[in-house]
């Protein structure tokens, strides 16, 4: 089968001026004009070859931000705090960053809560007058830099800050509920996660939610994105102590050791540390981190999740997690393990990886949820299956049915029970 070919691919960015959204852009900006290597990035390994993959060179970013700054004065903070790019380099692409201002602009802060509004500009904290309203100005931004750049596709990516949990809402349950409370102008059932999918699941563009904010693709919104034609996948990208949970969980399984208690405690500072030292978002993010284990190992064992702010930290996110277990003849041993990973660098390729598969998708013409995108996820909607190793293996299945040509079967839910696979 003859494939279409990638053109000028935009990348929109909910929280564009945030430390992940930044490491995506000028490390997307680096690695096209091979300032850096291209490690971290998973789809320049061997399995991707041949796939045509849009080029990190053909990406063009905006988004929008809620606070007011520039690309290249959050890459310096960015420098500034963890050293993660190197000065000089970050020189040589000035101009580039700079280019990038010009397409972004004020979201909206509406509903999320006390920490974010406090940081947020009155532009943003501006309450709408109706919900349609501003779902529409959000769309024209995103249509306005597609025109601007005659770009072919956009995939539109949430990495905002988090937002506390959405109390349950049975009218997200559906299309014809998100309508209508949309047309009651119910403001207070709303966040601006939810406001942001809606407007680019209705415009058909393909959407990722790296943040742990699930209203952007509550089930309504689903809907909404499957009927205009656009591949979606979330949520919270799994990129640090639970990626390590996911890959080491399975051992266990495999040795039939039972996990009595997994102990995990994160330290990490800058402004995602800040806005979750607020217990309201730190729920959101404890729900996602949480839920891997039990459903991993099958049984209820004793966990703890704890997240706390250490402002010298920056981006250098420190985990320590102590397992406790039971082997034969009801012996007890432990591991324990330490993770310091800088967050925004483990982040940053996967979700250019991510992107460069949205684009593939919907050249293809595939809708719908992304499953094969799981391995990325903390809590991949759709996906009961948290095992790591099953989760890459399906994402090479879907590689490898491409690559010879076949079509895939559809977009589809992952049942727990093993590799079944049932399309919608
Ligand atoms: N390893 C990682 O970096 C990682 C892993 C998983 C999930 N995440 C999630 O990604 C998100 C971003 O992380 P970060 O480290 O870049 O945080 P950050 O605080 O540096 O950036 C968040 C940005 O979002 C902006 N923002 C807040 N509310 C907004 C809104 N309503 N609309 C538009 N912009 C808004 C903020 O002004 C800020 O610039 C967080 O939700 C985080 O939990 C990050």
């Amino acid at each position: 089968m003859k494939r279409k070919q990638p053109g000028r691919c935009g990348v929109w960015l909910f929280g564009a001026h945030g430390g992940l959204a930044t490491t995506i852009i000028v490390g997307a900006t680096l690695a096209a004009r091979d300032l850096v290597s291209r490690s971290g990035l998973l789809t320049e390994t061997p399995p991707f070859d041949g796939l045509a993959l849009a080029g990190l060179g053909s990406l063009v970013f905006g988004g929008h931000d809620v606070r007011e700054t520039s690309v290249f004065d959050s890459a310096y903070e960015v420098y500034r705090a963890n050293g993660t790019f190197d000065l000089e380099k970050l020189q040589a692409i000035h101009d580039d960053l700079n280019a990038v201002d010009d397409d972004i602009r004020t979201g909206t802060a509406f509903n999320c809560g006390a920490t974010i509004r406090r940081m947020s500009n009155r532009k943003a904290n501006r309450r709408p007058r109706r919900l349609r309203e501003l779902i529409e100005s959000i769309q024209q931004d995103i249509l306005e830099f597609q025109e601007r750049h005659d770009l072919e596709r956009v995939v539109v990516v949430n990495v905002a800050s988090t937002e506390p949990p959405l109390p349950p809402e049975p009218r997200f349950e559906t299309l014809k509920g998100i309508e209508s409370l949309l047309d009651e102008n119910d403001a207070r059932a709303v966040r601006a996660s939810v406001l942001y999918g809606y407007a680019a699941a209705d415009l058909g563009f393909p959407i990722l939610n790296f943040t742990p904010n699930s209203g952007c693709l509550v089930p309504g919104v689903q809907v909404l994105a499957r009927k205009r034609g656009a591949p979606f996948m979330g949520n919270d990208g799994k990129t640090g102590e639970t990626l390590v949970k996911s890959a080491l969980a399975p051992m266990f399984k495999y040795r039939n050791l039972k996990v009595l208690t997994w102990q995990g405690y994160n330290i990490l500072g800058d402004r995602d540390g800040q806005v979750l030292a607020d217990p309201e978002n730190k729920r959101a993010k404890i729900e996602t981190k949480d839920g891997v284990l039990s459903s991993i190992l099958g049984y209820p064992l004793h966990t703890h999740v704890g997240i706390d702010y250490v402002p010298s930290l920056n981006d250098l996110k420190t985990a320590w997690d102590f397992i406790h277990f039971q082997g034969f003849c009801d012996y007890r041993m432990s591991l324990q393990f330490i993770w310091q990973g800088c967050d925004a660098i483990l982040a940053a390729p996967i979700v250019l990886d991510m992107v460069r598969l949205a684009e593939f998708a919907q050249r293809n013409e595939e809708r719908g949820l992304m499953t094969w995108l799981s391995c990325f996820f903390k809590s991949p909607v759709g996906v009961d299956e948290h095992d790591l190793h099953f989760q890459f293996q399906h994402l090479l299945d879907y590689v490898q049915s491409h690559l010879a040509g076949k079509t895939w079967p559809g977009s589809g839910r992952v049942a727990k029970t093993g590799k079944t696979f049932l399309p919608e």
